[in-house]
């Protein structure tokens, strides 16, 4: 089974792997991170790290069962009186098997015990029927629409999290938290 890794220096080969090979797929849904994201990566992942350090941001990437591929990302982002937004993006070739479901179930737990948030936000384009389901199974719920990032029709989700009684964790484990 796939583990959930909070995001370290040494994941940065295979997360940039990730990103290119996933690129065009990513693209189809959500804004393309720009020729400068992939110039510029590895001074970008020293920043997330830093980010992480200070606990504004929390990172984590979806490890496949060979220890080193990366499958997804799963991040709770700019944290601030105890919210965070949870954003999410899978590999083409392991989606449809329930993977994105598991994992931001457990980012949920995580982001409720070890991070102590009291909720989290959402958004997905109005036609990325994928995000909406897994967001709609992980206990989100559908608020008001919005504009995206990229010009498209949004909407945004929230969920309040029960503090150390939320629900149990996804199916899939986490570790180095
Ligand atoms: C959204 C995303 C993370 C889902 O990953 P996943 O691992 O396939 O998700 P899951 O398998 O846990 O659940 C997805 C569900 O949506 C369903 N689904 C997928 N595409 C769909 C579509 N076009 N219409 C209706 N349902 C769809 C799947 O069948 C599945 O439901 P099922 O379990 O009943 O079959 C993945 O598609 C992705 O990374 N997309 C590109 C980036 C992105 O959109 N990120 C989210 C930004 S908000």
């Amino acid at each position: 089974m796939p583990e959930l890794q909070r995001l370290r220096a040494d994941h940065a080969p295979a997360l940039l792997a990730f990103e290119r090979e996933n690129r065009a797929w990513f693209a189809r849904t959500i804004s393309d991170r720009g020729d400068a994201y992939f110039a510029d990566f590895p001074a970008r992942h020293r920043a997330l790290l830093t980010y992480q350090d200070e606990g504004t941001d929390h990172f984590h990437v979806l490890v496949a069962d060979d220890a080193t591929t990366i499958l997804g990302r799963f991040n709770l982002m700019d944290i601030s009186d105890g919210q965070a937004e949870l954003g999410f993006r899978m590999a083409e070739s392991a989606t449809g098997r329930g993977l994105a479901t598991e994992a931001a179930r457990t980012v949920c737990h995580l982001a409720a015990t070890a991070y102590a948030l009291t909720s989290l936000r959402a958004q997905a384009n109005l036609d990325n029927l994928a995000s909406h389901t897994v967001l709609t199974r992980t206990g989100f719920t559908a608020t008001e629409q919005t504009v995206l990032r990229n010009g498209t029709a949004g909407r945004r989700y929230v969920k309040e999290l029960a503090g150390p009684e939320e629900g149990a964790a996804g199916a899939i484990g986490a570790a180095g938290l």
